[in-house]
């Protein structure tokens, strides 16, 4: 079946889906972009993506392409069009497409672009036996709470990761803290049983998957500490796992070549593991907004 994009306005095969090369996404990264799993057709906590996404475009200064409500129906189209069942839909927004000058062109007419697919993620394998990660210093720029398609850095490290033979790289801010994955949020499970995260400050991405899981771990009964965590207490940790719109909860059983823990998915990690499919289950039954 022939795939689909939406291109500013458009409905396009695949190969035609394209920009103009003076897109300021193209040229300056100069855009933010969402990420959102589709599970039964349906796009699972699309009201935190939206919300996250309208907060990412403001601290940029891009106005919003649309309204909400044609920017959810485009959404729709995009995964029904390509027929996606289990996968994800993938939406960016830049400033637009401009001759080539740092300060922001005038008028500003942002560029969308949407495209959907099934699959993604790490495969069930990894999902059950849980991932290697490595230690890497966090060389990004100082304001990750916003969703921006400036991903260099992240890039760098996820393949440092994979040459190292792991799955994910744990950043490491100045201090010797753990701030996040290159593209998931970062967990630890104490010797007590307490869940520790980083908070959502600046160093990290406010994960739609980290508040879910904060929500679902309270609801539980368990103890959650937001607080940084150095690498060391990381390693020492009892469990560690990652989250992320395409990871779900992910364990993490190594940590630079160590084994975290017994060296196996902890009870705390996969009651979470459970939790989080259900939540995603919801959504797939229209149970859930
Ligand atoms: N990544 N931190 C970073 C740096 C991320 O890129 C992501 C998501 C997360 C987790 O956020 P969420 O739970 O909302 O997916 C944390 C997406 C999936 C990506 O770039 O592909």
């Amino acid at each position: 079946m022939p795939r689909i994009a939406y291109v500013n306005g458009r409905y396009l095969p695949f190969r035609r889906a394209a920009v103009h090369i003076e897109d300021r996404g193209y040229q300056f990264a100069d855009g933010v972009y969402e990420v959102v799993a589709v599970a039964g057709g349906r796009l699972v906590d699309e009201a935190l993506h939206l919300a996250r996404l309208a907060r990412s475009l403001a601290e940029l200064r891009i106005p919003a392409p649309m309204a909400e409500p044609g920017l959810r129906h485009v959404l729709r189209e995009v995964v029904r069009r390509n027929r996606v069942r289990d996968g994800l839909v993938y939406l960016q927004v830049t400033r637009g497409s401009a001759p080539r000058e740092h300060a922001f062109p005038r008028p500003t007419r942002p560029a969308l672009v949407v495209s959907a697919r099934n699959g993604e993620g790490p495969p069930p394998a990894l999902r059950e036996a849980g991932c290697a990660v490595v230690t890497m210093p966090d060389i990004r720029w100082r304001r990750c709470d916003i969703k921006t398609t400036a991903l260099v850095a992240n890039v760098l490290a996820k393949q440092g990761a994979r040459e190292a033979g792991a799955y994910e790289a744990l950043l490491v801010d100045g201090d010797g803290a753990v701030t996040e994955g290159s593209s998931t949020n970062a967990w630890i499970v104490t010797a007590e049983g307490t869940l520790v995260t980083r908070p959502a400050d600046h160093a990290v991405l406010d994960g739609v998957t980290r508040r879910a899981v904060l929500a679902l771990a309270r609801a539980e009964g368990l103890a959650v500490e937001e607080r940084p965590f150095s690498v060391a207490e990381a390693r020492n940790a009892a469990e560690a796992f990652l989250t992320s719109t395409t990871s779900f909860v992910l364990p993490v059983v190594a940590i630079d070549g160590a084994p975290v823990g017994k060296g196996s998915p902890g009870p705390v990690t996969r009651r979470l593991m459970a939790r989080y499919r259900a939540h995603v289950a919801d959504h797939a039954a229209g149970e859930a907004r």
